[in-house]
C-alpha cells in the first residue's frame, strides 16, 4: 500500500481545479467605496496619512464617481467635511449640509448608485465628538461627557435629513445607546420606513482610525472615544452590542476595524442572520499602502488577500478604501 492515501495536493495541482474547489469568492458586489465631500470648489486635495485617497468637492466629484460607476462598484459611503462646525454639529442635520448636496448630485448623476450615509456628528462639531458634550474644566484641563438621549435626537435629524436628501442606506456610527431605535422611530415617522439601517453595531475605540480623522478632520478635541466606542479587549460585548442593534430594527451588523477583529466578524456570522459589513479602515489602508509604496509588498496580492479573509471569516459586504483598486484587479485577472 502506497502512503500516504490522503494528498490534498491532488485539489491544488491546477488553476482550474483549484477554482472548482475554491470555498470564497470576492467580487465587485462585495465592495463600498467610501468618499469623502468637502466644502468649496475645485477642490481635489490627497489626504496626507493616504496616498491615493481624496477630499472631493461637489464640482469634482462628478470624475470620480464616473469612475466607481464603470468600474462595476455597486454603493459608495458619503462623509462631510462642512465650511463650518459647532457644538451641537448643526452642519449634519441643515437641508443643504455638504452630505446631503453631494447625495442629491449622486441620485441626480447615477439614480442606481446606491448612496450609504454615514450619520454620526464627529466631522460637524467643533470638539470632534460624535455627540452633544457637557465640558468642564478642572486644573487647567478640559473634560467632558458625551450626552447619550440628548445627542440621539440630533442624530436622528440628520438621519431623517440624509434620507430626505435621497440616501438609500442610514449607517450610524456613533455609538450612543438607543441610536438604532431612534433612528428607526425617526425615519418611519418621517415618511422612509423602507429605508435600511447598517448598524455599525460593533465599533472599537481603535487607533486604526487615525488616518481618517485627517480626512474628515474630526479628531476630538479633548479626551477620547472610550467612554461611547468598545474596548479592543472585549468580545462578549460585542455580543451584546449586536443583540440591541437586532433588537431595536437594525438591518445590517457591521464591525470595525476588520484586521485585528476577524474574530468578531465570525462570531457575529454565527450567531446572528443579518448581513454582516466588514470595515477595512483608514489605519489599515495605510499601512498596506505605505508598505507598497516602498515595495516591500505586492500590493495587489495582498489587498486580495486582507479582503478574502473578511469574506472567509462571515462578512457579506466589504467598507474598503480600495474597492476601486479591487475592482480593477477583479476585472484584469478574469
Ligand atoms: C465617525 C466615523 C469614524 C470612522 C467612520 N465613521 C471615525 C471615528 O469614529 O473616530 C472611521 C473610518 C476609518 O478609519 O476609515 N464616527
Amino acid at each position: 500500500m502506497s502512503f500516504p492515501i490522503v494528498r490534498h495536493r491532488r485539489l491544488r495541482q491546477s488553476a482550474a481545479i483549484r477554482s472548482l474547489v475554491r470555498e470564497t469568492v470576492l467580487t465587485v458586489d462585495d465592495l463600498i467605496q467610501p468618499i469623502f465631500i468637502t466644502y468649496g470648489s475645485g477642490v481635489k486635495s490627497e489626504i496626507a496619512s493616504m496616498p491615493g485617497v481624496y477630499q472631493f468637492s461637489l464640482d469634482t466629484l462628478e470624475e470620480e464617481l464616473k469612475e466607481i460607476v464603470d468600474l462595476g462598484i455597486k454603493a459608495v459611503l458619503l462623509f462631510g467635511i462642512p465650511e463650518t462646525k459647532d457644538a451641537i454639529g448643526t452642519s449634519a442635520f441643515v437641508q443643504d449640509g455638504i452630505v446631503q448636496q453631494a447625495t442629491r448630485k449622486i441620485k441626480s448623476l447615477y439614480p442606481d448608485l446606491l448612496v450609504v450615509a454615514d450619520t454620526c456628528l464627529c466631522e460637524f462639531t467643533d470638539h470632534g465628538h460624535c455627540g452633544m458634550v457637557h465640558t468642564f474644566e478642572q486644573g487647567g484641563h478640559v473634560y467632558g461627557d458625551v450626552l447619550n438621549d440628548e445627542s440621539l435626537e440630533l442624530l436622528t435629524r440628520t438621519a431623517v435629513s440624509q434620507a430626505q436628501a435621497g440616501a438609500d442606506i442610514i449607517a450610524p456610527s456613533n455609538m450612543m445607546d438607543g441610536f438604532v431605535q431612534a433612528i428607526r422611530h425617526g425615519l418611519d415617522e418621517a415618511g422612509f420606513p423602507h429605508i435600511p439601517i447598517m448598524s455599525y453595531s460593533v465599533k472599537y475605540a481603535s487607533a486604526f482610525y487615525g488616518p481618517f480623522r485627517e480626512a474628515a478632520d474630526s479628531a476630538p478635541q479633548f479626551g477620547d472615544r472610550k467612554t461611547y466606542q468598545m474596548d479592543p479587549a472585549n468580545v462578549r460585548e460585542a455580543l451584546r452590542e449586536a443583540e440591541s442593534d437586532v433588537l431595536e430594527g437594525a438591518d445590517m451588523l457591521m464591525v470595525k476595524p476588520s484586521l485585528a477583529f476577524m474574530d468578531v466578524i465570525r462570531l457575529l456570522r454565527e450567531e446572528f442572520d443579518l448581513p454582516i459589513v466588514a470595515y477595512n479602515v483608514s489605519g489599515e489602508y495605510s499601512m498596506v499602502k505605505a508598505a507598497a509604496l516602498q515595495g516591500w509588498i505586492n500590493e495587489q496580492a495582498i489587498v486580495t488577500e486582507m479582503l478574502l479573509g473578511m469574506k472567509r471569516a462571515g462578512a457579506d459586504m466589504i467598507i474598503t478604501y480600495y474597492s476601486k483598486d479591487m475592482a480593477r484587479w477583479l476585472r484584469e485577472s478574469k
